[in-house]
């Protein structure tokens, strides 16, 4: 067994052992890839600040995310297609998850089902939904999520259309894989993976294979995407969904300060700074760039959360400091989860959770709560000083 101290080596183990079309669908952004390089390169122009001759025993990375007690700000991203990364991978990360003591967020596109994790987890998790068409479907979905006790709802609204990935195209991304010369020979490289795959029968879009009219190929995610997705989505329907769910909300997809203040008006609990994880608008501002201006917004105001690019405790300390509430992690958790399992989504948090302990550590704190802007140095130009 290897010795992992860090992220980048799940994601090492984890390609060897994914088929490629789903390291692919992971480990890509769309078009240039610009915004999703950035996403994680633009947290190395942010320093932090050491402190010495401070008292640091008695650490707590512990606090609040919407009301909710968190071991630590770090929950899991809704991640479609997690089950193929992994036999029966939402059941493995949510577990994960409600161990450690974090928000396990199950995305709509997901292989296993709400109810499907909701009898084999202990704690409620959170439900993404997309901003689809259908009202009806909608409804059903927000309805199964109350049912199956989700604690609560993130609303996912950047993604009208759909970003290209060059790489899915061309590896053919379905769930289940198609069988094709290529996809096979790729396989048959990734035994413990196949053998997973065997020994379960999660190999589809659970929330939506049985339950969506009309869906005429539901193996494939581009399909699904432009017949189900409302590409004329506008603020009003955003506050009809939130009619449709009477639990907590977050809005998920917010990297403008003028979204960010119509986001107040929905009745949200909270927000999600975020480009996708880079999969949307490729040269968009990388996520941690624009937070600050949109904390200046409306930091005050709503809980703020962030998401895309974090691969370190490090990172979020950085989300942490610039006034986000809590942050959420994508790949940094499909690598452990693709490497080994529930094991490996456990180890991710474990390394995420010491660095980020460590790090506030050394910069003086003691309780992630107190942890503000005076811990960083930024550059005066960070978040860009653009003509207007
Ligand atoms: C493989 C993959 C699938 C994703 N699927 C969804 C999804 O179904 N719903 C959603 O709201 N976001 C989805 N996202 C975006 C994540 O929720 C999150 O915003 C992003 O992963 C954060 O960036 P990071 O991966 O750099 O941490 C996906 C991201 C990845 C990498």
């Amino acid at each position: 067994m290897p010795v992992i101290t860090n992220i980048d080596d799940l994601k090492k183990i984890y390609r060897r052992r994914v088929p490629k079309m789903f390291y692919d669908y992971a480990e890509s952004g769309s078009w240039t890839e610009q915004t999703f390089r950035e996403n994680t390169s633009d947290f190395s122009d942010i320093y932090l600040r050491q402190r010495i001759a401070v008292d640091m025993s008695n650490r707590s990375t512990a606090t609040r995310m919407i009301g909710q007690d968190v071991s630590m700000p770090v929950a899991l991203a809704p991640v479609g297609l997690t089950g193929m990364q992994h036999a029966d991978g939402e059941i493995k990360a949510a577990r994960a998850a409600e161990k450690f003591g974090v928000p396990y967020t199950l995305s709509t596109m997901s292989i296993c089902s709400i109810e499907d994790v909701a009898a084999h987890t202990e704690k409620p998790f959170w439900f993404q939904v997309y901003t689809l068409k259908d009202n009806d479907f909608m409804q059903r979905l927000f309805d199964r999520a109350k049912a199956a006790n989700c604690s609560a709802a993130v609303i996912t609204v950047d993604l009208q259309v759909l970003g290209q990935r060059h790489k899915d195209l061309k590896n053919g991304l379905s769930a289940p894989p198609k069988l094709t010369v290529k996809s096979i020979a790729d396989m048959m490289t990734k035994v413990q993976w196949g053998l997973g795959m065997l020994g379960t029968k999660r190999r589809f879009f659970g929330n939506i294979v049985g339950h969506a009219k009309g869906v005429s190929d539901p193996s494939s995610l581009s399909s699904w995407t432009a017949e189900a997705f409302d590409e004329a989505l506008n603020w009003d329907r955003i506050r009809e969904f939130r009619k449709m769910w009477d639990g907590p909300l977050i809005i998920k997809g917010i990297i403008d300060p003028r979204d960010a203040r119509e986001a107040l008006n929905v009745g949200a609990d909270a927000i999600v700074v975020s480009n996708h994880g880079g999969r949307q608008l490729d040269g968009a501002l990388s996520a941690i760039r624009a937070l600050p201006q949109i904390m200046d917004a409306v930091g005050d105001k709503i809980e703020v959360h962030f998401d895309s690019g974090i691969r370190s405790g490090q990172d979020v300390l950085k989300a942490i400091a610039l006034g986000a509430k809590g942050t959420y992690i994508g790949r940094a958790y499909v690598y452990g989860l693709g490497a080994m399992g529930q094991e490996g989504v456990t180890k991710a948090l474990q390394c995420i959770h010491k660095e980020l302990d460590v790090s506030m550590a050394f910069c003086g704190h003691t309780d992630i709560t107190k942890v503000d802007r005076d811990i960083l140095m930024i550059p005066k130009d960070f978040s860009g000083d653009w003509q207007a």
